[in-house]
Order: C-alpha cells, then structure tokens, then sequence
C-alpha cells in the first residue's frame, strides 16, 4: 500500500493537484484526520509494508450517519475526489459514500486474498504467497528431518488464491480450498497413498475459510484416524501481511496507484482500477464484489496432477 501511497501522491503533484493523505482509513475520514502530502512525504516508503497513513476497519462507516460525517469532513476540507485502497469491505464504503453524496470516488484493489473482480492481482497478494512459501520451504525441513505431515494454514478470508499458488510452488501434497470443498476422507486417502508410496514427510496447505474447519481441526481428526503419523499444525496468519513487498507488488502498486489517479483527474467515479493481461482497467465498483474471480481451473489441475 505504502508503494501505491506514493505513486498517487507524485502522479497527482505531476498532474498539478494537490493531495490530502487520510490517517487510519475510514475513521480518520469521519474524524477528519487530514495532511497535505508533499512529494517528499512518501519518500522511502515504497520498500516497507503496511500503509504508513495506518489504517482500521471502521464500525461507524457501515452506518448512513457515518457516511454523511465523512461527506461534511470532504466539503469542508475541499476535497474533491477520494481514492480508496483496500478489498470489497473498503469499496462498499465507497460505493455507498458516492451514490448517497456524490462523493467522487475511486478504488484501488489492495488485499493480499485477490478476491477482487475486474484485476488479475490485487496489492500484497504476491508478498503474501512469497512470505507464505518461504515459511513452506523452512517446514519442509522440519517435516523431513523428523518424517511428519504439517498442516499449514494460510489467510485468504473466503479464497483461495494465496494457498493454490502457494501450495503449487512450495509442492504441497494436498491443498484444501474453501472454492472446491475437500473431505476428510479425501485427505485421509491422500495421506494413507503418500504413505503406501514410501513418503515419510507431507505439507497439506489449509486455506482458512476452509469449510472442514482449520488447520487445527483438521490435524486433530486426522491424527486420530492415523495415529501412525505425527502430524504438526503451522498457522501463518499476520506474517502473510508484512515484510518489504516483492517486486511485482512494487510494480502492480505503481501503475494502479497512477492510474487512479489519471481516472479521477478524467471524471471517472465509481470505479476500481485494476489490471488485465497487459491492460490497465476500470471496473465499476459493485461489480469487484457482486462477480466472483474464479480460481484458474488449469492450475487446480496442475496441483493435482504434481501432487501424486
Ligand atoms: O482480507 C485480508 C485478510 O488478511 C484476510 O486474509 C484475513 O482473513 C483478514 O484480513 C484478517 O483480518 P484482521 O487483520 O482484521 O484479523
């Protein structure tokens, strides 16, 4: 977020406008938390994670009350234009802020599930799956060294992006997603064929939001139908979220924060910037979560098929 920070910050100054940073999201909004950012404001920011306007998630928004605190806090402040960064939560509030107040508004995709129609990647999902599979990579070291089955859960809230694209380059045995429910049986009969195959070691990616529960729960039925194996539990949860973003997050953070900006500056409302393929894109804003981004069905196979 801190790399699309200053990308929307030097484009607007480039572009002659001026620019108001909002602290902590939608509550500095409502409580008018406002800094008039320079270009030397978002120095040597680009190569940290998280936002260094902070940010929260925000009660009082979900209310018509609070909206209309944040349309005045706008007015007042003369502030014509908002763009927001953040997943479907972040662009509700947004859609509603512009329809009830003609609020001018656009959206940048920022979450590291990429649960968002209308972009192939959303800021921090690469950094996510990086993070993810080096902690992989280091487990698997433990699962070897000592012949044990490691459960390892990554985020994704109600996707399963981060743990297919996890699962397939850390070289998981199994991955258990929330889009294509698994069995506890399934997964039974993966690990009893690893075992028949001579395996002494195996890494099951949970994704959370998985519908068999989490990893915990999982290991603990298994491990009860299995007792032969030593099963581990891993959960990386918040580490996902942190760390020096990757370089196509730097990049993909660059050009949408930029885009957003140019969007705005051309009368656009209302929509969410993203990328396609090769293209920069305008979504509108209730389609990035009315229309679901499906899985890539050829890599559901592909982890399939190396799983065996
Ligand atoms: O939406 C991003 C995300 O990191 C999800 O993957 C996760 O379920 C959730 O946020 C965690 O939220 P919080 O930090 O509020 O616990």
């Amino acid at each position: 977020m801190n790399a699309c920070l200053r990308a929307v910050v030097r484009t607007a100054l480039f572009r002659g406008a001026k620019v108001t940073g909002i602290a902590h999201g939608y509550l500095g909004l409502i409580n008018g938390l406002f800094q008039e950012l320079a270009a030397s404001s978002v120095s040597n920011i680009i190569q940290r994670g998280g936002t260094f306007l902070k940010t929260a998630r925000c009660q009082e928004f979900l209310s018509p009350g609070g909206r209309q605190m944040a349309a005045e806090q706008l007015r007042r402040a003369g502030i014509e234009g908002l763009i927001a960064i953040g997943g479907d939560g972040t662009f509700r509030g947004a859609h509603d802020l512009s329809e009830e107040h003609q609020v001018r508004v656009l959206g940048v995709p920022g979450t590291i599930d990429n649960d968002l129609y209308g972009t192939d990647y959303t800021i921090g999902y690469d950094t996510a799956v990086n993070v993810a599979l080096e902690a992989i990579d280091r487990i698997r070291d433990t699962a070897a060294s000592h012949d044990r089955i490691f459960f390892i859960e990554v985020m994704g809230r109600q996707a399963g992006f981060i743990a297919l694209q996890a699962a397939i380059a850390g070289g998981a045995e199994q991955v258990l997603l929330p889009e294509t429910p698994t069995s506890l049986e399934q997964v039974e009969e993966v690990l009893r064929a690893g075992e028949q195959r001579g395996k002494k070691s195996m890494i099951i990616l949970v994704a959370e939001g998985e519908e068999q529960g989490g990893a915990l729960e999982i290991a603990r039925e298994l491990g009860r139908r299995l007792p032969q194996l030593e099963c581990r539990v891993c959960i990386l949860g918040h580490i996902q979220r942190g760390g020096a973003p990757t370089a196509n997050d730097r990049v993909l953070a660059s050009k949408l924060g930029a885009a957003a900006v140019e969007a705005l500056l051309a009368g656009e409302s209302d929509k969410m910037v993203g990328e396609i393929g090769e293209a920069l894109t305008l979504t509108p804003l209730p389609e990035t979560w009315q229309k679901k981004k499906p899985l890539d069905a050829d890599l559901l196979e592909l982890a399939s098929m190396l799983a065996t």
